[in-house]
Parts: C-alpha cells; sequence; structure tokens
C-alpha cells in the first residue's frame, strides 16, 4: 500500500497539506520511573514518510475548529484542538483555525501518529498566527500535549531520554521499513502501567549505538505488549523468520505498540517481504527521513 507524498502548498492564510510524519523507535529502554509515575526512557526515535497530513485555514473570529469527522477522535479530544488551544492562549492570539486531518496513520500504533499532528500544529499556527515562538518555547509547549510531542518539533532524528524531553539530534543511516499494523489498538498507559514492565534497563551511552541490528538493543514495552496481544508477537514472529541469518535485525515493536517493524537496506528486499505478509495484517513500507518534511519548509 503506497501512499504518494503531496507537495505542502502555502496561500494566504492557509496551508495545504502539511504533513505530520510517523516515527518508529528503533530500540526503547525504561531506565527508571518518576515519582508522578512518568517512565524514563531512553529511545532512538526514527522519522519515516509516512504521514498524515493536515489543512490550515485562519478564522478571523478566533474559532478552533476540525472541519472532518476522525473515526474514534472527538473533536474536543483531539490533539490537534487541544495543541491549537495551548498556543492561542499561551501567544495571546485572537485568531483562529479551520483544521483538516487526513488520518494515515493508525491509532495505539506506536507510530506517534496523534504527537506528530500536534506537533504539525504547532509549526503551523506558530507560522500562519506570526506567533514567533522559538523552537525551545513551542517544545515547553508540546510536552504539555505528550511526552513525544518535543521530539517531533526538534526537527531530526534524535537520542531521546527523560520522558521524551531530552532530544539529542543523530544522524541515522538511510533504511527501508515494512511495517506491520498486527490490528488491535494498544492504550500506551496500559502496558506503562504493568506490574511485569521491567524498569530497570541499564543505561546506554549514545555513542554506543552502532545501528539497529543489535539485539541488545530492544523495546522493553514489547514483553508485555505480547503478553497482553498474541498478535503482535504472531507479527514479530513472522517479520523476524523473514529475516533470519546471522547478525540480521530481527522483528521489534514500535513505541508501546501494536505495530512491528524490520529494517532493509534497500527497498526491494523491504518491498519483497511486504508482498508476502499475511492478508490478515495491514502492512507497507517506509523510507527513513533524515528531516521533518514541515520544520525543513519552514526553514526554507
Ligand atoms: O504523554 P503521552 O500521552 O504519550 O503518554 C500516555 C501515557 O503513557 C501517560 O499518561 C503515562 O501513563 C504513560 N507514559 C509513561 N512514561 C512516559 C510516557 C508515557 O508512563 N515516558
Amino acid at each position: 500500500m503506497e501512499l504518494h507524498m503531496p507537495e505542502l502548498k502555502s496561500q494566504p492564510g492557509r496551508l495545504l497539506h502539511c504533513p505530520a510524519p510517523a516515527k518508529l523507535n528503533l530500540f526503547l529502554h525504561i531506565v527508571g520511573r518518576r515519582e508522578d509515575g512518568y517512565h524514563l526512557l531512553q529511545s532512538v526515535f526514527q522519522l519515516i514518510d509516512r504521514c498524515d497530513y493536515l489543512d490550515f485555514q485562519v478564522r478571523e473570529d478566533g474559532q478552533l475548529r476540525r472541519l472532518n469527522t476522525v473515526t474514534g477522535i472527538p473533536e474536543d479530544q483531539d490533539l490537534v484542538i487541544r495543541a491549537a488551544k495551548l498556543l492561542q492562549s499561551h501567544a495571546q492570539s485572537t485568531l483562529g483555525v479551520d483544521i483538516t486531518l487526513t488520518k494515515h496513520l493508525p491509532m495505539g500504533g506506536g507510530l506517534g501518529g496523534g504527537s506528530s499532528d500536534a506537533a504539525t500544529t504547532l509549526l503551523a499556527l506558530n507560522h500562519l498566527w506570526n506567533c514567533q515562538l522559538s523552537d525551545e518555547a513551542l517544545m515547553t509547549l508540546g510536552l504539555k500535549l505528550g511526552a513525544d510531542v518535543p521530539f517531533f518539533l526538534s526537527g531530526g532524528n534524535a537520542f531521546v531520554e527523560g520522558i521524551g524531553e531530552q532530544i539529542t539530534p543523530i544522524t541515522t543511516k538511510e533504511q527501508w521499513f515494512v511495517i506491520i499494523e498486527p490490528g488491535v489498538h494498544v492504550p500506551t498507559p496500559s502496558i506503562f502501567s504493568a506490574k511485569e514492565l521491567t524498569r530497570n534497563t541499564k543505561a546506554v551511552r549514545i555513542t554506543d549505538f552502532p545501528d539497529a541490528t543489535n539485539a541488545t538493543w530492544k523495546n522493553d514495552l514489547q514483553a508485555v505488549a505480547c503478553t497482553l496481544h498474541s498478535e503482535i508477537e504472531d507479527a514479530i514472529n513472522w517479520l523476524s523468520q523473514q529475516k533470519s541469518g546471522a547478525g540480521l535485525a530481527s522483528a521489534k515493536m514500535t513505541g508501546s505498540g501494536s505495530c512491528v517493524f524490520c529494517s532493509f537496506d534497500d527497498e526491494d528486499s523491504a518491498k519483497k517481504v511486504c508482498a508476502q505478509v499475511p492478508k490478515r495484517w495491514t502492512a507497507w513500507v517506509a523510507k527513513s527521513l533524515q528531516q521533518h518534511p514541515m520544520k525543513a519548509w519552514l526553514q526554507n
């Protein structure tokens, strides 16, 4: 299932086809827990070229509206509306916006779709409303919406620590990924709050991160997710079998699931494996990105 990446269009008071890319966690270690219950993690966040797309049209009357229905997300709970509200009140803007959100990223998939939509909304409205907030100020606001939002605002791939707010930019290699949606929705809090979750993985140094192929760089949330949803384990096993061979990366879950992925050095190999994925699962190929496409557009 290939998706064409439409070009971002800018018109007076409007931005159309603004991309909100997905991320993959190339590994995700839980290294501790804060007193407020949030988990301290270490992870490499990788941007990929599969995106949601958003259209923004400025309103003079200050109202914030989402124009389309999005299954499973009521308008007032949508992170894009919450992001717009937060920026409007922080920047004391009198302007409003109409937003159309075209979803391609599954919810409860561990791809950061909701957080990425929120980040793209903050970037677009900071521009359209001329709020002139710095990157740092936007990231501080973004963290109030979700732990992954600051990463998307940072604009590139990163080694992420803390609960998601400590971001060190890194360069990752060009790769293709086969991503399987096992068809289950995993609410993030249910995984993080599980008794069996291990929370004491030894902290790593990012300079030790060779690439994603090393089996010691794992996703600590995966075991819990597989216990709760056997489909995730089935998808990991299936995908890992396609890449059997010494030294090659096995498949892994991203974030708190449910999506699982496997990396390939070339597009053809990824496409061949993707074509074999059992029909009960949705699967697609994505390419690594080095830069957030919306951030890159704003910088030019
Ligand atoms: O911030 P976000 O909305 O993505 O997190 C959803 C939930 O996941 C939080 O309410 C929390 O229960 C859990 N979480 C956590 N530690 C993190 C990120 C999320 O415990 N670093």
